[in-house]
């Protein structure tokens, strides 16, 4: 079980909780006797909410007129690109210890991403009054 840091901004604390318990979720169910199809119903909810969050994350960005918008965003692209990556090799592949590989590494991604670019995202927003 993960937890995660909590920032100055409420909207992103609630939405980086959501994503740890999904991740979460899916740790149980890889670790446990699951379906392929519950992994693959979890794995299109964590891809469909992290999405949004970025979406969330990005638009508060561009209001505040934030200047490294555009390596934020990048960063999150990258992701969402191997998240989707990572489901499409899963259901070629159904390799359980794979994608528990996976999810471990997306744990340290996550990690350092709150801990540097989010961090200075939340700065700036809520500096900016804009929560
Ligand atoms: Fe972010």
């Amino acid at each position: 079980m993960n937890t995660f840091e909590r920032l100055s901004v409420a909207f992103m604390d609630e939405e980086h909780e959501e994503f740890v318990d999904q991740l979460n979720s899916i740790e149980v169910l890889l670790n446990g006797e699951a379906t392929d199809d519950e992994v693959d119903a979890a794995l299109v909810k964590l891809i469909q909410h992290t999405r949004e969050h970025f979406g969330h994350e990005e638009e508060q960005m561009a209001a505040i007129n934030f200047p490294p918008y555009v390596p934020h965003k990048r960063e999150h692209d990258r992701v969402l690109e191997g998240m989707e990556a990572m489901m499409a090799r899963w259901q070629d592949t159904r390799d359980v210890a794979w994608l528990q590989g996976q999810i471990t590494n997306l744990w340290k991604w996550f990690e350092i991403h709150l801990d540097t670019m989010d961090r200075v995202t939340a700065h700036f927003i809520a500096r900016s009054g804009n929560t």
